[in-house]
């Protein structure tokens, strides 16, 4: 069993943990009932973790909410609600969410909300879920016109990250997840990159050890940056790394059925490419990302980028500063800086060239 610890939470990595979440959290955390919440394609996962929660003596509950970006709302988050106090779940209950970001957002907001905050655990379930989404305390859900807009900080007090269950994540979701994984290289860690590069084969077969490896070191390189920056005031925004252009495309309606992490390895390709012409990165940090998003079976290109909706959906990210989108800029492999205004006729490049 490997640890992370983060502002009061406790990120557990071992292959198994979801059969042993209930007498692991029994040292952490009291309360007499433990509410589960799921998605209809974590049922298996969370049943176990169900189990484990039972042997450990809490009365449990369970919902399974259906999957999918849609039930990342305030219909489905009162739909919860109304289920906590059906099974009347109290200050001091445990909530355990156990599922993709989707879940973790959900429950991890209303569990920050139900009575001013429950007592809140994570067991992630997707490759994205274990190295970003249940890490860091964000929770959140949709209104119509945009993604995350109601939300609040909510630290768990336990996450169980276990690579077993990635067993059964569809491929696409798991090469998503990888994107995040070359994106936490690129941001911090050089040596991870060489890690992954060696071992991708196994990575893509998911054999655990490699897989163990890798999260954990994810996980930590995500906890460090939160660690230092809890509010994203400063240097959180690195964790942004390629999400600038990606949510950009992401958004722009016509790439609906790109998934994130493609999105995010086509908008890394970008802001390389940014970043060399801008003499910030060399040339061979451009060409190493490429090798390895192309290892992992990720896109670098988009055919038939609509160029100008992309610009104009840019004005509107998040992280805009006196009008102008802010950048997080690769100086190597390993290490970034943010903050950076670029400007627009090489935003433009970048776009021409990943849309060839
Ligand atoms: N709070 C944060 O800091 C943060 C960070 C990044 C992303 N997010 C959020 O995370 C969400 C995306 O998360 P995601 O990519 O995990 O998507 P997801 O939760 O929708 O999961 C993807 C799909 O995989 C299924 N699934 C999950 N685990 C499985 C398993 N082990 N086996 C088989 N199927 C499984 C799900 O049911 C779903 O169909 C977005 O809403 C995003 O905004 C949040
Ligand atoms: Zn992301």
């Amino acid at each position: 069993m490997r640890e992370i610890a983060l502002l009061g939470s406790r990120i557990f990595v071992w292959p198994g943990a979801t059969a042993e979440v209930g007498e692991n959290v029994r040292l952490i955390a009291g309360g007499a009932r433990a509410f589960v919440l799921t998605d209809a394609h974590c049922r298996k996962i969370a049943s176990r973790v169900r189990l484990s929660l039972k042997a450990a003596g809490y009365k449990t509950a369970l919902l399974a909410v259906p999957s999918g970006e849609k039930t990342k709302s305030l219909k489905w988050a009162e739909q919860v609600y109304e289920h906590l106090t059906g099974h009347s779940i109290e200050r001091g209950s445990l909530f355990v969410a156990v599922g993709g970001g989707v879940v973790s957002d959900l429950g991890g907001f209303v569990a920050a909300t139900y009575m001013r905050g429950l007592p809140l655990v994570l067991v992630p379930t997707t490759l994205l879920a274990q190295v970003d989404a249940a890490i860091g305390g964000k929770n959140g859900v949709n209104l119509w016109c945009g993604k995350n807009l109601v939300g609040t900080f909510h630290q768990p007090r336990a996450v169980f990250i276990d690579p077993l269950v990635l067993a059964s994540l569809p491929k696409r979701d798991y090469i998503g997840g990888l994107a995040e994984i070359v994106k936490c290289a690129m941001i911090r860690d050089a040596e991870l990159f060489a890690f992954v590069e060696a071992n991708m084969q196994a990575l893509l077969e998911r054999q655990i050890p490699i897989l163990e490896e890798v999260v954990f070191r994810c996980a930590s390189i995500k906890a460090a940056v939160v660690e230092e920056d809890e509010k994203e005031a400063g240097v959180r925004a690195i964790l942004n790394y390629g999400h600038t252009i990606g949510h950009a495309l992401e958004s722009v309606g016509r790439y609906a059925t790109l998934h994130h992490g493609e999105a995010v390895a086509i908008g890394m390709e970008a802001e390389a490419i940014m970043a060399m012409e801008l003499g910030i990165a060399p040339l061979e940090t451009l060409a190493a990302q490429n090798r390895l998003l192309k290892m992992c079976g990720l896109p670098t290109r988009l055919k038939g980028l609509a160029i100008p909706a992309v610009l104009h959906r840019l004005a509107f990210d998040k992280k805009v500063k006196d009008g102008r989108p802010r950048f997080v800029m690769p100086e190597g492999i390993g290490k970034v800086r943010h903050g950076v205004d670029v400007p627009d006729d090489i935003v433009r490049l970048a776009l021409k060239t990943v849309s060839a």
